[in-house]
């Protein structure tokens, strides 16, 4: 007789269905994993992100304000000249020191073409480069005059008082005529400066004092990008013309001229593009600091090469650099000691002329 039972599954069998369940319990609750999981992603990731967002800022905000604070500390190691207390000075040698901040400060008012003591300048003040009245640290100052001079120096192959220094100053950066040693407006200047210069240690420059040295271009001076900066950052001022602008009285500048026959000369400071790079990379436009910058390096060179480019009074260089190879490399005017052109000296590349006379001083 055949069994008509179903047969009574195997151990085998009802092992195989447990394990089909037991897996399928497994998928489900890996699913129900996953899905919460992916739930708390959705969740948490954003709220991560924006924790991740905060912390990069915040790390940002720390990193500017260590590097604000240490140019802040690097702006207050810098010179930064004052008058001091007046009670420590005889009244006489006070009011020359006076006398001279003002002839620096208002140059025009007392040398210039309507000046009340005698018409012998262009109509500049020295403190429209040697800013503050020659205290501004970075701003053309005379913070390291009293403490080298007399000095020697290659442009008169001499060794220089500070009355030939401030004349050096009157016959080029203000192209006029040179003061008698024994004026009073000199021996005023030379008390205002040697005041200045009072607390510094004979010999030493201290930092911020003069001009800042800019790192040289690697490549040769770029006028038209420095004739477009120009037109953007400076003629608002110093006129499209570079002819500078007058203030009502006539007499004195508000914008003075960067270049035409009112500007310095070509003996001046500031023909040297270093001179005029430095100058203007920490100080120009108005309101721009060694703290708070407006121009790049390069900005500054090229502003050099196109205002530097444009017509100026001339001058007799002949005496100048008696000793050829001691002129500076952004002298625009030979005879040189080296192989290199008048336009290579004045716009560069100015390293194959320094790596010259670096190689042939050995
Ligand atoms: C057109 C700009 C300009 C004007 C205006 C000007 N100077 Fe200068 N002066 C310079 C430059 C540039 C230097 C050279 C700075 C350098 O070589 O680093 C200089 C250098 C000097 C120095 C020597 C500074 C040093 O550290 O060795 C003295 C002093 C000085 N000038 C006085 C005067 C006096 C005083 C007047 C006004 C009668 C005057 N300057 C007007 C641009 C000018
Ligand atoms: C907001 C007006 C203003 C702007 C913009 C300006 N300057 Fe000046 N600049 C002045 C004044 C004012 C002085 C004289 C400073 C003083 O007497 O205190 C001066 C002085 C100068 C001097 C030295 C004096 C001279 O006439 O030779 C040079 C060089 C100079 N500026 C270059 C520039 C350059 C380059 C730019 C553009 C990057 C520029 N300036 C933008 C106002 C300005």
């Amino acid at each position: 007789m055949m069994d008509t039972h179903k047969p009574t599954p195997s151990k085998d069998e009802i092992e195989i269905k447990f394990r089909a369940i037991k897996r399928a319990m497994v998928m489900i609750q890996l699913l129900i994993a996953a899905v919460i999981i992916f739930q708390l992603y959705m969740y948490c990731m954003p709220q991560w992100k924006a924790y991740r967002q905060r912390q990069t800022e915040r790390e940002a905000i720390a990193q500017r304000q260590q590097e604000e604070k240490a140019q802040q500390k690097a702006f207050d190691a810098l010179w930064k000249g004052s008058l001091g207390d007046s009670t420590l000075i005889s009244s006489q040698d006070w009011a020359l020191i006076q006398y001279g901040r003002e002839l620096v400060s208002n140059t025009a008012y007392y040398l210039g073409p309507r000046g009340k003591v005698m018409p012998i300048t262009n109509g500049m003040n020295c403190q429209n480069c040697h800013l503050e009245a020659g205290t501004r640290p970075w701003g053309n100052n005379y913070g390291a005059v009293a403490s080298t001079y007399p000095k020697y120096r290659a442009r008169s192959g001499g060794v220089e008082d500070l009355s030939k220094r401030v004349n050096d100053c009157m016959e080029r950066s203000l192209n006029g005529k040179a003061l008698d040693k024994d004026s009073k407006e000199m021996r005023a200047f030379i008390a205002y400066i040697e005041h200045l210069g009072r607390d510094v240690e004979k010999g030493k420059k201290p930092e911020g004092s003069g001009i800042y040295e800019l790192e040289l271009p690697a490549t040769a001076l770029d006028t038209a990008a420095g004739e477009t900066v120009y037109q953007a950052k400076c003629a608002s001022c110093h006129q499209a013309d570079g002819q500078g602008l007058k203030a009502e009285d006539g007499v004195v500048y508000t914008y003075p001229p960067l270049w035409g026959e009112h500007s310095y000369n070509q003996g001046a400071g500031l023909y040297r593009m270093s001179r005029f790079a430095g100058y203007v990379r920490y100080n120009m436009p108005q309101g721009a600091s060694f703290l708070y910058p407006q121009l790049t390096d390069e900005e500054a060179w090229n502003l050099a090469g196109f205002v530097n480019s444009q017509p100026r009074p001339g001058l007799d260089l002949s005496a100048d650099w008696p000793k050829i190879e001691e002129k500076p490399f952004d002298h625009p005017f030979g005879p040189y000691a080296d192989p290199f052109s008048e336009s290579q000296h004045k716009y560069g590349p100015y390293g194959p002329i320094k790596a010259f006379y670096k190689k042939n001083k050995k």
